[in-house]
């Protein structure tokens, strides 16, 4: 492990947290894998360690770094993935469901992304992935989301600016429908639309989100910052009827 890169992804024990954390092992990092729950496949994996962390609380997000701080000394990477969506019409949204998807999807992007970048800078080194979603661009029924989704679009941008003369690049990556537990749990008849609706008329796959990361968050890349990168199917473009 002594001279591996680290690694560190959130929401990691299933759907595309989960395949980022296979293929990080497979570009040869080691992973800190920090989700509510375990993920029992990986436990005894020499390149895996988990941490049970809520991203969404501040005091699970220190205790977090403070383990990373005292064990690697250092941070390659962060994959800021976990995410949740408690979709609704804005009249029938409770204020309690856009604080929760606020509190995880963009409170926990930023508490992690400030721990990360300090220890980063001591190293002058570091590539952060944020994992935000064609949503941002908006969608019915997602107003929590889509603002969560958006805050992390304007918080890439924000902080690449700060954290590029430390050698740390700040992306985001962009799914679109992509085929986890989160996409399993839509009724059939709106899955069947969502496929439609995308020019490729597919789905993607956890392991499309895992390449995109598997580069943008590589030392190969030395000039890309900033940037949100659509993983979906073609979807962003615009109509396609
Ligand atoms: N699946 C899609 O179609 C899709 C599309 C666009 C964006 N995304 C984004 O990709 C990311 C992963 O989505 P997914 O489909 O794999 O979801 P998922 O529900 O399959 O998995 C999410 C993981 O995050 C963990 N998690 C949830 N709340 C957490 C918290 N507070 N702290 C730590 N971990 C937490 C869960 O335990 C789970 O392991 C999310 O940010 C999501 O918004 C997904």
């Amino acid at each position: 492990m002594e001279n591996k890169n680290i690694a560190l992804v959130t929401g990691a024990s299933k759907g595309i947290g989960l395949a980022i954390t296979k293929r990080l092992i497979i570009e040869g990092f080691f992973v800190v894998m920090a989700d509510i729950d375990e993920n029992k496949e990986m436990r005894n994996h020499e390149n895996t360690s988990f941490i049970k962390t809520n991203v969404a609380q501040e005091e699970d997000v220190k205790t977090l770094f403070n383990t990373i701080k005292a064990r690697f000394k250092k941070l390659d990477l962060l994959v800021n993935n976990a995410g949740i969506v408690r979709d609704n019409l804005i009249g029938n949204m409770p204020l309690a469901d856009f604080n929760l998807v606020l509190d995880i999807n963009l409170k926990g992007v930023w508490m992690m992304c400030k721990e990360a970048s300090e220890l980063m800078k001591e190293n002058n080194k570091g590539r952060i992935v944020n994992i935000t979603s064609r949503a941002w661009l908006g969608n019915r029924g997602q107003t929590n989301y889509s603002a969560s989704k958006a805050g992390v679009v304007g918080l890439t941008r924000a902080l690449a600016l700060e954290l590029g003369k430390y050698n740390i690049l700040v992306n985001a990556i962009a799914p679109g429908l992509i085929d986890t537990p989160l996409t399993q749990a839509l009724r059939k008849d709106v899955l069947d639309k969502l496929i439609a609706a995308q020019p490729t008329k597919t789905m993607g796959l956890p392991d499309d989100i895992a390449n995109a990361v598997a580069f943008l968050g590589s030392y190969q890349t030395q000039f890309i910052t900033g940037q949100t990168l659509y993983v979906d199917g073609g979807k962003s473009i615009g109509s396609n009827m």
